[in-house]
């Protein structure tokens, strides 16, 4: 299965390259890459794609694929699709399964599941046993079958020793500890963001001092412990984006993340109590939403990753409260990154293409995709100015938990191509 992208843009902001060429992919490799026409063979597929992009394939850092033991919410297989679906060529898995990824038999589980698909998963694994901050995870054995980045995400380490011990083990491999930064104590029941809105609705607050607090934290032990590498999760506060601007300024070993969810939703539209609005970190203010977008604009904020996080709809459908955290998003992060971010001039398409391949990429020790002939393919391609609506009975997500449905955006992914495979997205 070949194909001829006809006059498309190739945008790889590592190589410097912005132009419009014709994209000839034959048995998985770049076989022309240029202005000229190709003489290509009767078996390929002419794809005209006057209106796409090509770009290094989208990497998401942070995924929620459920399996093992929550495999009614999505399965390894399925999260795979809808990421394919969405234009990701690539993900990073959670640890937050049952058994919990602590060992390296469930690494290898997840591994031999997920071979051979045209998404790359790689595996993050617990700072600590069952991710449940008593004792730290073998680390290092886990490092030996590949797992190179650790976080209890959905928990924070609340253990200040035991976090310190984590930087020193992690430390001698380079290892990459990451946070899903959280005080416990102060969000103990929250529903939301603590504010206005929460007073108003009587529902239990998360200040976003929780947040900022641990942050604070560990980016001050990773210094103690010799300037280790650390990566804040899915950051969602003005707050957090001070601390991680300053830290950089600093010299500090730090990135961050965030998801399109918290710089495109605000607190205010939890008065509909609809649970599809519900995630922790919760939805913030409008002023956390413009701090957000300064720090993608000026390279504070180095990805955007979806915490994709599926739910059964029994499950979301109760109240407020009772409703777990959550909601997914590999399928529609290109559009609303490219609406809210792009088509605002907030960032540039360079930019975006740097927070969603490059930078997840590099920070994951991962090869750099170079779009070159001679080179395996490894792309995404979206159509940047096709306005659409969010159906979401066409998502490949074993779940429906998002906020986004019936929205139009703008932005749309169209195919991935990867492992000697293509994807034509049904979006
Ligand atoms: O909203 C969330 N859902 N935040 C997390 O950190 C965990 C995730 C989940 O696993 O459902």
């Amino acid at each position: 299965m070949n194909h001829y992208f006809k006059k498309i843009r190739v945008i790889s902001p590592e190589q410097k390259l912005d132009k419009v060429v014709n994209l000839w992919v034959k048995d998985g490799v770049i076989k022309h890459c240029n202005e000229k026409d190709a003489e290509i063979d009767t078996n390929t597929t002419v794809i005209p794609s006057e209106k796409l992009v090509a770009a290094p394939g989208f990497f998401d850092m942070h995924v929620h694929l459920r399996e093992p033991g929550q495999e009614d919410k999505e399965d390894i297989q399925s999260g795979c699709e809808a990421a394919a679906n969405g234009g990701f060529t690539g993900l990073c898995c959670m640890p937050n399964t049952e058994p919990a990824i602590d060992h390296p038999t469930v690494v290898e589980f997840i591994k031999q599941k997920a071979k051979d698909n045209i998404v790359d998963v790689s595996i993050s694994a617990g700072i600590t046993v069952k991710r449940e901050g008593k004792y730290l995870s073998p680390m290092l054995e886990l490092n030996d079958y590949g797992v190179s980045f650790f976080t209890d995400d959905g928990n924070a380490v609340q253990n200040s020793n035991i976090m310190k011990r984590a930087f020193e083990y992690a430390g001698s491999k380079d290892l990459l500890l990451a946070q899903h930064c959280e005080d416990l104590l102060l969000t103990e029941g929250f529903s939301m963001n603590e504010g206005m809105i929460s007073t108003k609705l009587g529902l239990k607050g998360y200040p976003s001092v929780a947040e900022e607090i641990i942050l604070y934290r560990d980016i001050t032990l990773a210094e103690y412990c010799g300037n280790r590498r650390y990566h804040a999760q899915h950051i969602s506060t003005a707050g957090a984006v001070n601390i991680i601007r300053k830290a950089k300024e600093q010299g500090i070993r730090v990135t961050c993340e965030v998801a399109p969810h918290h710089f495109s939703l605000s607190d205010t539209l939890i008065e509909s109590y609809d649970t599809n609005f519900k995630m922790n970190p919760p939805l913030r203010t409008e002023k956390d939403i413009e701090a957000l977008m300064e720090g993608l604009s000026d390279g504070t904020i180095d990805c955007i990753a979806t915490d994709h996080a599926p739910h059964t709809l029994y499950e979301k459908e109760v109240e407020f409260e009772k409703a777990p955290n959550g909601i997914i998003g590999l399928e529609t992060a290109l559009a609303v990154s490219m609406t809210y971010l792009v088509h605002t001039g907030v960032i540039t398409i360079n930019q975006l293409i740097e927070k969603l391949s490059v930078n997840p990429r590099k920070i994951l020790n991962l090869p750099e995709i170079i779009i070159k002939e001679g080179e395996k393919t490894n792309l995404t391609i979206f159509a940047p100015n096709e306005d659409w609506i969010i159906d979401s009975d066409l998502f490949k997500s074993k779940s429906r938990n998002t906020p986004y449905n019936g929205m139009k955006l703008k932005g749309k992914p169209k195919f991935v191509i990867n492992n000697n495979q293509i994807y034509n997205s049904n979006l």
